[in-house]
Formats: C-alpha cells, structure tokens, sequence
C-alpha cells in the first residue's frame, strides 16, 4: 500500500514538472549576450596556442594505439559507425583509404614540425603550442631503465625549435595512447589497473621531468581521462577496446589513473618549482534534455555533467573520488589540492535522452535534425553560449585560473565557414566571461592541422592548415588560420562580431 501511494506521489511529482517545463524551449540562447558594437579583447600575457598530440601526428611508436590501427588493417576493421561521429566498435574509419606511408607517418611532423611552428607564429601569431610526449616513443620496451637515446633527441629538437619560434611550451604526459607492453596481462589485469602501473609511469614521468623539466613551465597530466574511459572501457571503441558493464566496472582504471596524476603533479612542483602550473583538462560539452518536458531526460542530463565534467575536478580538489550515480567512491593519497589551473577542452552541445528500453544507459544525440543549428562534419551540434556557461561555472566551482586547452570543429568544407563561424563566436564568448571576471589565461586550438582523428581515423579534419595526404603531406592555410592570427593580434573588433550575423548562423530552434 504504501509502495504504491509513493508510485502515485512520484508520479504526480513528475507529471508537474513536466507540465512546468513543457512550454519551455530548450536554452534558446546562443551567445551569452555580449554586444558586438564593442570591441571585444584579450590581456597582453594570454596565450593563444594550438593543441595537438603525438599520436595523432607523430609517426608511429610502439603504443597500444597503433597496435590497435595495425590490427583494424590487418583484419580489416575500416567501417564507419552508424552514423557520422558514431565510432564502430573496434574499427578506425577509412583507414584503409590511405597510404602506408601516411599511416606511418601521420602527418610527417617529425620532418615537417619545424616549418609547422613557424607557421604558427607567423600566420597564427601564436604564442604558445600544446603537445604530448609519447610514452612508448621513449620507452618502446618496458624492460628499459633509461629513455630511447633517439626519442630523447626528438623532443628536444621540437622544444629547440619552439624556442626558436617563441611559442611558449605546453606539455601533456598522457593523451590517449600508451606503451603497448603496458596492456600484457600482469596477474589478470591490462593497463593501468596492472599492479605495477604507477612504478612504471613514475619512470616515465621522472625521465620527462629530469631531461626536460627545466624547460616547460606549463603541464598538463592527463588529457580527457572521462573520454578514455568511455571510449575504451564502456563503448569499446578505443584501445583497450573493452565494453565493461557500467561507469563503476571501469573506476578502478579512474583510480589508477587518478593515482598517476597525483604523482605527476608533486614530482613536477618539486623538479620544476612551485611556480609551475599544472592540471589535467577535462572534455566538456553542454549536456541537455533532449525533451525538455521529460524530468527523466533533465536528470539524466544533469547526472552525466557530472559524473563526466565534475567528479573528477572535484576529486583533484578533495582527494576523494566519488562517480556520480555509481556508487563508486575512493579515498586517493595526495590527491587533494593537485589543480593549479583548471583546463577545459570544449567541443558543442548534446542532447541526452533516456529510453524506457534502456533506462540506465541514455542515448546521446550529437545534435538535433529537427533545429536550426550549425553541424560540423561529425555531426557535433556547434553551440557557443555553452562554452562561456562552462567557463563560468569552472570558475564558481573551483575559483582557479582556467585554460581553453582545447576547442575547434572537423569542418573539410571549401568556405571553412563552420570553423570560422566557431573561431570568432567561441572567441567571443571567453573574452565575455573574461571580463564578467572569470581568469581566463589561454586559449589552444584544436589542432595545428589536419591529423589522425582516433576511431575516426583520418577522415574527421580538424586543422587549421588542411593536410594533403594525397601529396606529399602538403599544407593549406583554411581561411580560420588568418583570421585567427587577427583575433590572436588585434582581438575581436566590431566588424568582426557583426560579420557572425552575415554568415547563416542559427537564431532560433
Ligand atoms: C578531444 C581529444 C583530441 C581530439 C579532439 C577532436 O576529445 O582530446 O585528441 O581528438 O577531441
């Protein structure tokens, strides 16, 4: 009796706030309502920079991921998803479209980075670059006690050179991919949950320290530890390529992960100084109801920020590493108080929607058919006002200096008007929430150029400079590369702002 007295009050409850909601449009909004009759500007010390990471342009090394890319040509594993941006478990989309060489190389940036920055500088008027080392680049086996003699020279040609070009470095330790030794079984577990795994990246970590510490001031840990764990534990869909049941099967591979950063962070104020600044970035997006009268899509939606923005940063604050939703919470030794800055990576809006087939698991749309919205060529839904919305509330959680260590769009379109549209209204965006008093201190841009896009493979083209694979690795400077040099010099004018309403840009759902 009494059950069913709260089934009726739960259910009343829910049918009220879907009544409340159910006139109201989803955020309606796109920009967070900064004039464009004034110009918009950034402090003389912000950095611009782009971001990238070695497996994505480097040449291959020994790391899981490639070994995961030569088994998908091996056996053949080259389809796409069902749809755009929707990944096939275990493929790499059209990788056998290209080239041997171009599978090896990349993008040829261990011939071509020198000419690369310079670009940056000039065309860019970049002053900073985002990159990672490679873990299995310098330590291709794992019975190695020192470094690879050959890696070592490589990354101190790309910090000579962008000393040369007078882009301040910015270092990421882990971004994806690591050792493919790293993934042997080791009494029953792969990767980071190995036994071993923290001795073996406190390795790592103290050979980049020792050899290159003295030179970077900026660090990043961990890139996106969330999107890992989603793609590789739960979706399958990057290496280790496993679809674990739920977010609280993969938290110990969190933990671990967690674990490592907290390590990185103090080995780094102590071979670095205090003075350096380091964190781990987070991939963000705008998460919302896809029915904005349905209270369990405004939960759902609620529930995944969380678990896949917050709890992390939360714990980098706390110590204590609790999944929103799971259960699943942790104690972790000196973790509290390991985030100098906070770093954001930005990438649009999704909507989530909760099927009664599947309630535990919510579907995500990348964008709405239905809407008049600007769609990148993964089908990500372009959304500006979510990206100042996540730098302010970044800012009232954690009261930390914030950098943009990414944002950009897989636009392969002639005009580039996608990525244009995204560079100027993103831009302007952060210089509002700037100077609503957030502290923002730098923006980076995915990427310098085109690149290896993950399960996406080459097909997805993020660059700044497009990259002809077809010939000789060739740039192209996309219309977005000047005009963000001008940004980047002369900030955001009027004329600048205004031109966002000359290109077809949404007003309206
Ligand atoms: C981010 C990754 C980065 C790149 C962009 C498009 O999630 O950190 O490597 O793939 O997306």
């Amino acid at each position: 009796m009494k059950k069913l007295a709260y089934a009726v009050l739960l259910l009343v409850l829910a049918a009220s706030v879907g009544l409340f909601f159910a006139g109201k449009p989803r955020q309606a909004e796109w920009t967070s309502g900064w004039s464009a009759e004034t110009a918009l500007t950034f402090p003389k010390d912000f950095y611009f920079g782009t971001a990238t990471a070695a497996q994505q342009i480097e040449s291959q090394s020994p790391s899981d991921w490639t070994a995961f890319e030569l088994d998908a040509i091996a056996k053949g594993r080259t389809d796409h998803g069902s749809a755009p941006g929707v990944a096939k478990p275990g493929h790499i989309a059209e990788l056998d479209k290209y080239s041997l060489d171009v599978r090896t190389r990349k993008t040829d940036y261990d011939r071509r980075y020198d000419a690369d920055f310079a670009a940056a500088k000039q065309v860019l008027g970049n002053n900073a670059y985002r990159f990672s080392f490679e873990w299995a680049r310098l330590f291709p086996r794992e019975d190695m006690q020192q470094p690879d003699p050959e890696a070592v020279a490589f990354y101190q040609g790309v910090l000579d050179s962008l000393e040369r070009h007078e882009l301040t470095p910015f270092a990421t330790l882990f971004h994806f991919s690591s050792p493919a030794w790293l993934w042997q079984e080791k009494d029953g577990k792969r990767g980071w949950e190995r036994a071993d795994a923290q001795a073996l990246w406190q390795r790592y970590v103290d050979a980049v320290l020792s050899l290159y510490g003295s030179r970077i001031k900026h660090w990043t840990t961990l890139n996106e530890p969330m999107v890992f764990l989603n793609a590789g534990y739960l979706d399958g869909v990057f290496p280790p390529l496993e679809t674990r049941a739920d977010p609280a099967a993969a938290g110990p591979a969190l933990a671990a992960m967690a674990r490592a950063h907290a390590y990185a962070y103090h080995a780094i104020k102590k071979v670095v100084g205090q003075d350096s600044q380091v964190g781990i970035t987070q991939h963000t997006r705008a998460f919302e109801p896809w029915r904005n009268w349905n209270p369990l899509d405004r939960f759902a939606a609620r529930q995944i920020d969380e678990i896949f923005i917050w709890d992390l940063l939360d714990a980098l604050e706390t110590g204590e590493l609790q999944l929103t939703g799971t259960g699943f919470s942790e104690q972790i030794d000196g973790l509290a108080g390991t985030q100098d800055y906070v770093g954001i990576n930005y990438y649009g809006r999704f909507y989530i929607e909760v099927s009664l087939a599947n309630p535990v698991k919510p579907i995500v749309h990348s964008h709405d058919p239905a809407a008049d919205q600007w769609v990148n060529d993964l089908g990500w839904a372009i959304y500006p006002k979510g990206f100042g919305d996540v730098l302010r509330t970044a800012y009232e959680r954690y009261n930390k200096p914030i950098y943009v260590l990414e944002n950009g769009t897989a636009d392969n379109a002639a005009n580039d008007l996608r990525r244009q549209y995204l560079l100027i209204s993103h831009l302007a965006e952060m210089a509002h929430a700037q100077q609503q008093g957030v502290p923002l201190k730098g923006y980076f841009h995915w990427s310098l150029t085109d690149n290896f896009e993950w399960a996406e493979g080459f097909t997805a083209r993020f660059g700044l400079f497009a990259v002809d694979y077809a010939d000789d690795y060739r740039r192209t400077a996309r219309p977005s590369a000047p005009l963000f040099g001008r940004i980047a010099r002369e900030g955001l004018s009027p004329e600048l702002l205004k031109s966002l309403e000359n290109m077809p840009a949404p007003r309206s759902h």
